[in-house]
């Protein structure tokens, strides 16, 4: 297949993507959450869990994997990359190496991984990767930041990361984070999100990145967590967010596949049922969830082998109804149903 191919299908109805590359630093505090220590072995039977879900690939079209899970095989001795195939789910891989501090402006971050990638992408596709994953973060403090060198350096490092994927057959997952920490309004992440697709799509374009081989991954238009207002209806996060996409993603990108970002299970589902209500897009719109899929199943896991059933069927309930939301076709009442 084609990355277009790759990315289409990546996208298709009912399906969307399972972000389990969180960072060893990462998986450790969603551990200790569960007062489960994270060691080698608990993190494979966790991911192993999921990965083994009755039914994963009716819902899950591919999973984002990280360095480590990509290279571990089951408690069967089934390399994870080869159970998922199995399943009919695409293997992807997070290639970022995190953010650091960007230079001559305090407080705001750029994210590092350039140095080194072409040759460690060749490996990741060996090893059965057809996508990957970047992520920049944009943080919003007050009027001023973010500043327009800090959405630069990060759409550059973007684009540069997407081009090199490209050249090595692997689908870019583009993923500009605007963060939903803070305080501002609806309006504000607006803004924000528009000037952030607009610097990255100019880099997309310099840096000439087929734009019909790679899928976005972008924060939903929604108001800071401590916004003063509360939180937004999805109906207002749809208009919002359908609103920001229409004036500055071009048509030709196969999918838009939306990071939860700390929003609940139940508003993630909700807001993206309302966006695919209001459609038909020039885009796929669906998910690429890490904590909303999640998080009801690492707690019913609680870090036992003797408890992966109820953790598949935590599993399994989110990953059905946010497939039945990227069609527009949830609906609230679903959520009392059984696992
Ligand atoms: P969340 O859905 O938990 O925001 O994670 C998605 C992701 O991959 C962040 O990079």
């Amino acid at each position: 297949m084609s990355i277009r191919d790759v990315a289409r299908a990546m996208v298709a109805p009912g399906k969307g993507i399972l972000a389990a590359d969180e960072s060893s630093g990462t998986i450790k505090k969603r551990f200790d959450s569960i007062g489960c220590d994270s060691t080698e072995d608990r993190r494979r039977a966790y991911r192993e869990m999921l990965f083994r879900a009755p039914g994963i690939g009716e819902r899950i079209s591919g999973v984002i994997l990280f360095d480590e899970t990509i290279r571990q095989n089951a408690a069967d001795g089934t390399p994870l990359v080869k159970l998922l195939e199995g399943a009919g789910v695409i293997p992807g891989i997070k290639v970022d190496k995190g953010t650091g501090p960007l230079s001559g402006a305090p407080g705001e971050l750029v994210t590092e991984g350039l140095d080194g990638l072409r040759a460690r992408l060749v490996e990741y596709r060996e090893l059965g990767a057809r996508f990957a994953k970047w992520r920049g973060v944009i943080d919003i403090a007050g009027d001023t930041t973010p500043s327009q060198y800090c959405l630069d350096v990060n759409a550059h490092a973007l684009a540069r990361y997407a081009a090199l994927c490209q050249d090595e057959d692997i689908v870019p997952i583009v993923e500009p984070e605007v963060l939903m920490d803070g305080d501002h309004s609806l309006e504000r992440c607006f803004e924000v999100t528009t000037a952030t697709l607009h610097t990255v799509f100019d880099a997309l374009h310099d840096q000439r990145v087929d734009l019909e081989g790679m899928l976005l991954k972008p924060n939903m238009v929604i108001p800071g967590k401590k916004f003063a207002g509360g939180k937004a209806s999805p109906d207002d996060v749809a208009a919002a967010t359908i609103a920001c996409f229409r004036a500055v993603v071009p048509a030709a990108v196969p999918g838009i596949v939306f990071l939860s970002g700390g929003q609940s299970d139940e508003e993630a589902t909700a807001n993206l049922d309302a966006i695919n209500k209001r459609g038909a897009h020039p885009w796929e719109f669906s998910f690429s969830y890490g904590r909303a899929l999640q998080h009801a199943a690492l707690g019913a896991w609680g870090g036992s082998d003797a408890n992966a059933t109820a953790g598949q069927g935590a599993f399994s309930k989110r990953a059905r109804l946010n497939g039945l939301a990227r069609d527009g076709k949830y609906d609230a009442a679903m959520e009392r149903e059984a696992s």
